[in-house]
């Protein structure tokens, strides 16, 4: 099966210097990206550049050093800001990540819900988006609601309907799920959400190295992600929240930066963004988020889509030919509702055992129950074996895959 849409594959790799090591004696093949993504050589010169050139603290300085930190650091927000199409730069607050992110909302809420009020979330989670909510009901007295999923690992929208009442004031989903690969429907969970007046937190870590969601089109309340899965460093992610809602929440920490004045009898906070950022950020990640973000762009959110869900497709249909081989999640075929990851299992061979083989051969893949606990309880397994796609990938590693896997099986079987 020939590829159709080929992106500079082999340009592309040249940019990524990880690609060229050997793991095991063999050369390395990428496949956990669901977990980090590689860092491109324009990313790493940011940050190379930063700390060779004008490391400082920002926001705080009248010298040199700490103007241009800041301006980078500042024109970086601007960047994640169109790049996810928000209405203003100060709707965009760094965090460390994805899990910040959550935290941060969740802990806002605890004092805007009251006992009887309910939250939803789906059976799709990762934990970082379920345990932050359970802490808040813990907190609050709210109760927690689960749109259950079916055994093509999709979530069951008629039964979020018969969940949805005046009493829900949030909703909480992923946009792509990171075990199982399922695009979730955003689109029609947040019109539904907002009709009874709910507001809707989206986890995004999964979607942002493969779609370009717009913040506005979407009307979403909340978006956080990641930049470690968009190849830039980890540590730094961006939480979007509507004006409205930012203004609404209280601040998530205190300290230096997210004050206005300060007394002992009194303190006024920092306007939006700084309100939420207490402490001397991650100058550097910032800055190099954006130049993720400048790369990504370059080569095209499109192109990466359609050459990902080619790779998606080849793959699949090598290994459903594998004996007593399940995957698990939405059929790839079509991918329109999955993105580029594979969770499976062959027979009854524990992952671990798969990955530990695959990894001598140079090929990482991630194992285990991917902190979705709740999806392998559904599916009654201990875990899965997940192979996950960037658009650095090739036909060439997936064939390599395809042929240690069957090694792997015939060894353990
Ligand atoms: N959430 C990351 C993963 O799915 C770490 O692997």
């Amino acid at each position: 099966m020939e590829l159709k849409t080929m992106l500079d594959v082999q340009k592309i790799r040249k940019d990524f210097p990880i690609l060229n090591r050997k793991v095991n004696g063999k050369p390395l093949i990428y496949l956990d990206n669901a977990a980090t993504s590689q860092t491109p050589k324009q990313v790493i010169d940011v940050i190379v550049d930063y700390y060779s050139n004008y490391n400082a603290n920002i926001h705080r300085g009248v010298h040199a050093l700490s103007q241009e930190a800041t301006d980078a650091y500042e024109q970086a927000r601007i960047k994640i800001q169109k790049h996810f199409n928000a209405k203003h730069s100060y709707e965009i607050i760094y965090t460390s990540g994805t899990t910040h992110g959550i935290n941060l909302v969740a802990s806002g809420f605890s004092s805007l819900l009251k006992k009887d009020d309910e939250i939803i979330v789906s059976a799709l989670e990762h934990h970082s988006n379920i345990v932050p909510w359970q802490m808040l009901c813990e907190r609050t007295g709210a109760t927690l609601k689960v749109i259950p999923m079916n055994t093509n690992g999709e979530l069951i929208l008629s039964e979020y309907d018969t969940l949805l009442n005046t009493n829900t004031k949030l909703v909480f989903v992923n946009h792509i799920s990171n075990a199982l690969g399922t695009i979730n429907p955003i689109e029609t969970i947040i019109e539904k959400a907002h009709a009874v007046g709910a507001a809707v937190l989206v986890d995004g870590a999964q979607s942002c190295p493969h779609l370009k969601p717009d913040m506005q089109a979407l009307d979403v309340d909340f978006y956080v992600c990641s930049a470690h899965k968009i190849c830039g460093p980890t540590g730094v992610g961006m939480l979007y929240g509507k004006e409205e809602w930012l203004k609404k929440l209280p601040p998530y920490q205190g300290g230096g930066e997210m004050i206005s004045e300060v007394s002992f009898e009194k303190t006024s906070y920092a306007d939006l963004p700084h309100k939420f950022e207490a402490g001397t950020p991650n100058v550097c990640g910032g800055i190099a988020f954006g130049a993720a973000l400048d790369y990504m762009n370059a080569i095209g959110f499109e192109a990466i889509a359609a050459y990902e869900n080619e790779l998606l497709e080849y793959a699949t249909a090598q290994m459903l030919q594998i004996e007593d081989l399940k995957i698990y999640g939405p059929e790839a075929s079509g991918a329109k509702n999955k993105t580029s990851v594979i969770s499976f299992n062959v027979g009854n061979i524990h992952p671990y055992d798969i990955g530990t083989i695959l990894d001598k051969m140079g090929i990482a893949v991630r194992t285990g129950h991917h902190c979705a606990q709740p999806i392998m309880d559904f599916y009654k397994i201990p875990g899965t074996v997940r192979a996950s796609f960037m658009f650095y990938n090739t036909k060439e590693e997936i064939d390599t895959f395809i042929a240690g896997l069957k090694k792997a099986v015939l060894m353990l079987s």
